[in-house]
C-alpha cells in the first residue's frame, strides 16, 4: 500500500524501529517528520528519508510535542500518519547478571538462586522517566496528532508497545508497566477517535536487533532469548517498520484498537 503524499511523524525517529520506520514510509511515498531528542540521529535519519525534516523534541514535554507539530505542518502540511514510537530501555545492567545468574541455574538443572530485586532497588525517578518518556510521551504524541486529524476526519496512530506489555518481562517492571499502559490507551482512544475518522493501533514487537537491544542485552540474553524464540532468530527493524506501514495504510482500513505483535513465535494470541 503506497502512502504517496501523505505527512508522517515518527517519535525516536533517528535509531533503530524508528529510524527503519522513517525509510520504509519515505520509499511508500510519505513525507516523514524525523522527531527525536537526539538532533544528530533526527537529522541523519531525515537524511536517508528523502526529504525528510528532523525536528529536535523530547517526547515527555507536551509544550515540545505542540509545537513540533506546528513545524511539520507549517512546512509539509497536515499529518495524516503518527508513530508513537520513541523509547528508553532504563538500566538493564544493574539485573542482566542476576538474570544470567537464573539462567546458568536453570540450565544446570539447580534452583535459582539468585533473586533479581529490580523491583525493590528501582528508584522513584527510574519509575517515573519510563513513563514520562513512553506512557506520557505516547499520550501527548496521540492528543496532539488527533487534535490535527480528528477535526479533518482521517489520520492513522501507531503505537509502538512491546511484547513485554502483554507477557511482563522479569526484571522490567517500570518498562512492562508503561507498555501495558500504551496497549489499553490505545484501545481506549480507538474507540472514541474512530468516530472521528482516525484509526488508532498499536504494535507489540518482540525482542529486535537494534541500538536499544545491544545497550541493554548482553551476547548471553541474546542467545537465550535466541532460544526460546520459535523462529531462532531476533527480529529486524525493518520487519517492525513494515507493520506499521500496513497499519498506517488503507489496507489496514479494518483494524481498530488492535495489537499487532510480531515476535517469531514468543507470544501468540
Ligand atoms: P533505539 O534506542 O534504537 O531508538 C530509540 C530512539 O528514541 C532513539 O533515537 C532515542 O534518541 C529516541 N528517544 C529516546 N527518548 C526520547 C524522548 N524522550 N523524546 C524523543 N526521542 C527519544 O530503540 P528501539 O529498539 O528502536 O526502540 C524503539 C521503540 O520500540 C521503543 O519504544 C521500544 O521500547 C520499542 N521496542 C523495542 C524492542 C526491541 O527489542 N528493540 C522490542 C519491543 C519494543
Amino acid at each position: 500500500m503506497r502512502l504517496d503524499g501523505k505527512v508522517a511523524v515518527v517519535t525516536g525517529g533517528g535509531s533503530g524501529i524508528g529510524e527503519a520506520t522513517c525509510i520504509r514510509l519515505a520509499g511508500d511515498g510519505a513525507r516523514v517528520a524525523v522527531l527525536d531528542i537526539d538532533e544528530q540521529a533526527a537529522a541523519l535519519t531525515a537524511g536517508l528519508a528523502g526529504d525528510g525534516m528532523a525536528v529536535q523534541a523530547d517526547v515527555s514535554d507536551p509544550a515540545a510535542i505542540e509545537s513540533a507539530l506546528a513545524r511539520v505542518e507549517g512546512s509539509f502540511g497536515p499529518v495524516d500518519v503518527w508513530v508513537n514510537n520513541a523509547g528508553i530501555a532504563g538500566d538493564a545492567e544493574r539485573v542482566n547478571s542476576r538474570i544470567e545468574q537464573q539462567i546458568a541455574d536453570m540450565s544446570a538443572g539447580r534452583p535459582v538462586s539468585t533473586s533479581l530485586d529490580a523491583l525493590v532497588e528501582m528508584t522513584d525517578d527510574e519509575w517515573r522517566r519510563m513513563m514520562a518518556v513512553h506512557l506520557d510521551g505516547t499520550f501527548y504524541g496521540t492528543r496532539a496528532a488527533a487534535r490535527s486529524m480528528a477535526a479533518r476526519g482521517t489520520g492513522s496512530i501507531v503505537n509502538i508497545a512491546s511484547i513485554c506489555g502483554i507477557e511482563g518481562c522479569p526484571g522490567f517492571p517500570h518498562y512492562s508497566a508503561a507498555k501495558g499502559g500504551i496497549l489499553s490507551f490505545t484501545r481506549s482512544v480507538a474507540k472514541e477517535l474512530i468516530q472521528q475518522g482516525v484509526r488508532v493501533n498499536a504494535i507489540a514487537p518482540g525482542f529486535i536487533e537494534t541500538p536499544m537491544m545491544d545497550a541493554s542485552m548482553t551476547e548471553t540474553l541474546k542467545a537465550a532469548t535466541v532460544m526460546q524464540t520459535p523462529l531462532g532468530r531476533l527480529g529486524r527493524p525493518d520487519e517492525i517498520a513494515a507493520t506499521v506501514a500496513f497499519l498506517a495504510g488503507d489496507d489496514a482500513s479494518f483494524f481498530v484498537g488492535e495489537t499487532v505483535s510480531p515476535n517469531g513465535g514468543v507470544v501468540t494470541t
